[in-house]
């Protein structure tokens, strides 16, 4: 019986022997080349079946003859299998496909199918297919997806530990450290030394006083903006803006509604918005910046850009390679499956838009 793939292939190959000698050598490759191959009716029940493929499922090739192919896939892809099976009847065309198949004995192995359905002598449609076992690339691939999924799930913890850490290092700082140098602050305005060298001692005292209470409070705000807890991103990055900005008047707007943000979104939106402005204080050398945020239920998206001095997003990593301000941005919003757009022009200006969907969020 050499079946209609037999003798396409002796047609087709000038060297074939003619008559019995090459109708058995390529019966003999159709067996046992390690390509399963399957012949169905339009009804998807199996008329041909090399030994290799009926083998490879753990079966004679008689306990699959005559059977609905649907059999041998897996219990949940077998509706789609069918109707990519008839979807292929009815176009006569080819498709290729990757299922799950059950060996005899429950065992899954992963397959990947072309199909072709042709008419046969008796104008009847056959289904011709050649499978591939892709149970061992399927292995790979879903250790790599949970190797992923740990390096995603790790790096969100450490976002979230090393955001805790600061909240309490923020609070410690504000709350002991801050009300000291306060308190100190106080009583030392108290003191009037009768003689003008002690008076001007205190006095130089109060300055570096002074200082430590600003440094204080302003590293308390880099660590943590009490802000952004207490009211909000919103206010949060207004109050980033207003900040001393040395020459770049800064202009801040958000959209009017402004429902809740899950907190991890508002932490990680922050520290993104705090980058984009401390790296246009850092190198933009700009007039204006202007910072507009707009978050509805679906996202929270924000512009940052400047009218600064620019750069070639494309160099930044050669100009700066130890920058990692834009490259940590690129992460996060990564992680959050959001978008980010670059855009910078030297002489002109820089504008960045990042945007975060609210539903599908993952973590920092
Ligand atoms: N707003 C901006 N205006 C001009 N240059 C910028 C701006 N933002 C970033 N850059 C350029 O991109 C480089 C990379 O930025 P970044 O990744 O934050 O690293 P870093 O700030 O540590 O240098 C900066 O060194 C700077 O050259
Ligand atoms: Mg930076």
């Amino acid at each position: 019986m050499p079946g209609r793939i037999v003798g396409d292939l002796t047609e087709a190959d000038p060297h074939a022997t003619t008559g019995q000698g090459g109708d058995r050598r390529y019966r003999e490759l159709y067996e046992n080349m390690p390509v399963m191959y399957f012949e169905m009716d339009d009804q998807a029940v199996v008329i041909r079946v090399n030994d290799f493929g009926a083998r490879q499922l753990g079966y004679a090739p008689e306990e699959i003859l005559g059977q609905s192919v649907l059999d041998v896939f897996h219990e949940q892809d077998q509706a789609t299998v069918q109707e990519q099976f008839q979807s292929l009847i009815r176009t006569e065309g080819v498709a290729s496909w990757e299922f799950r198949k059950r060996k005899k004995g429950g065992e899954i192995l992963w397959v990947r199918e072309t199909a072709r359905a042709i008419r046969g002598a008796e104008g009847r449609l056959v289904v011709m297919v050649v499978c591939q076992d892709i149970t061992e690339r399927k292995r790979i691939e879903e250790e790599r997806r949970e190797a992923e999924e740990m390096v995603r799930q790790l790096s969100s913890q450490l976002g979230e530990a090393q955001e805790k850490e600061r909240r309490r290092i923020a609070v410690h700082l504000h709350e002991d450290v801050g009300q000291n140098l306060a308190l100190v602050h106080m009583r030392l305005a108290k003191l009037a030394p009768a003689d003008e060298d002690r008076r001007r001692e205190v006095r130089e005292i109060q300055k570096l006083l002074h200082s430590a209470i600003v440094d204080t409070r302003t590293l308390t705000f880099e660590l943590a903006s009490p802000v952004l807890y207490e009211l909000g991103l919103s206010e949060a990055l207004r109050d980033l803006c207003e900040r001393e900005t040395e020459g770049t008047r800064f202009q801040f707007d958000a959209s009017d509604a402004s429902p809740d943000l899950p907190e991890r979104i508002a932490v990680s939106f922050y520290r993104i918005a705090s980058e984009l402005i401390f790296n246009i204080r850092k190198h933009a050398e700009a007039g204006h910046a202007w910072v507009s945020l707009e978050v509805t239920d679906e996202h929270v998206s924000m512009v940052v850009k400047d009218d600064g001095k620019g750069f070639d997003p494309r160099t930044r990593r050669e100009v700066s390679p130890s920058g990692i301000g834009l490259f940590s941005i690129e992460q996060r919003v990564g992680f959050h499956e959001g978008e980010l757009d670059i855009q910078s022009t030297p002489g002109v200006g820089t504008r960045i838009t990042v945007s975060i969907p609210i539903e599908k969020s993952g973590t920092p």
